[in-house]
């Protein structure tokens, strides 16, 4: 790949599901380049098409017409580049919190050992070293989300997309989970493709928010977040970061109240 290139690519992606009379247009011609190393939010009302862009990337889906692209390849299915980490944890219930990140270690072909001391690593990333031995449902909601998101980070994919992680979680808990993914990031630079309902959190992550509009999903709009990193509560409390914010909430709203009315 040319350090050029963008890492992650959809050229004029399509998605439609069903056929005929039934056909449901869910993405129509989205153009959208991410770079390496890159904090991508996307927002838009329910049903355009998010999910169905992050899990084109992931591989989860097949696009109907156009590309998309990983590292200047096209996507044909999952693979350990990208990790994903949904709102619903997707943690396995029989296993504890290590045998969970260890899990895809082992699919990667690696040993005991060494799978052991990746996990322990991630494990105490995320600050869930006194419960590596505990089973999810012994875990609160904020809890298992680390536990997903030390899985997704053992595997070390260089791209991480995140399909409204925190969404299921209290408003400080969440704000804990945003400061740590960008700590993490800000040492590993990974390129993060983050879905969200919440504006707040989109602007607060990102290099740029990405707005879809719905029926059909479709770009609406890009928002950079002309925003120093590290961010901080001084930078959530600023009058910059309300302007944008503001300015996500009129792109995704305005819109969307426009086509229901
Ligand atoms: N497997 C599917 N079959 C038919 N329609 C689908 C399928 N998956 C998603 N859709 C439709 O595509 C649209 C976009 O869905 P989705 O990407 O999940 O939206 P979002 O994540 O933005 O809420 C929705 O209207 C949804 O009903
Ligand atoms: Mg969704």
């Amino acid at each position: 790949m040319d350090t050029q290139d963008p890492k992650i690519r959809f050229d004029n992606v399509t998605k439609v599901f069903g056929e005929g009379v039934d056909a449901f247009t869910a993405l129509r011609n989205l153009n959208l380049d991410i770079a390496d190393g890159e904090i991508v939010t996307v927002v838009g009302p329910s049903g355009c098409g998010k999910s169905t862009a992050m899990n084109i990337v992931a591989g989860l889906q097949d696009v109907t017409s156009g590309q998309c692209l990983v590292n200047g390849t096209e996507v044909h299915g999952p693979g350990p580049d990208r990790g994903v980490i949904f709102q619903q944890y997707a943690l396995f219930p029989w296993l504890t919190v290590r045998k969970n990140v260890e899990f895809g270690l082992k699919l990667q072909g690696l040993g005991k050992d060494e799978r052991r001391k990746r996990a322990e690593h991630y494990i105490a990333l995320v600050g869930l070293s006194d419960f590596a031995d505990t089973l999810p449902k012994n875990l609160s909601g904020g809890m298992k989300q680390r536990c997903a998101i030390a899985r997704a980070y053992a595997v070390n994919p260089s791209v991480l997309l995140m399909d409204e992680p925190f969404g299921a979680l209290d408003a400080l808990t969440r704000v804990r989970l945003q400061d740590q993914l960008l700590d993490t990031w800000s040492r590993d630079k990974r390129t993060i493709m983050f879905i969200t309902h919440d504006v707040d959190e989109a602007v607060y992550l990102a290099h740029r928010v990405i707005v879809l509009a719905a029926r059909p999903g479709r770009l609406q709009e890009i928002i950079e977040v002309d925003l120093p990193f590290p961010r901080n509560e001084d930078i959530r409390l600023s009058s910059e970061f309300t302007k944008i914010r503001n300015r996500v909430w009129h792109a995704v709203y305005t819109r969307s109240d426009k086509e229901t009315a």
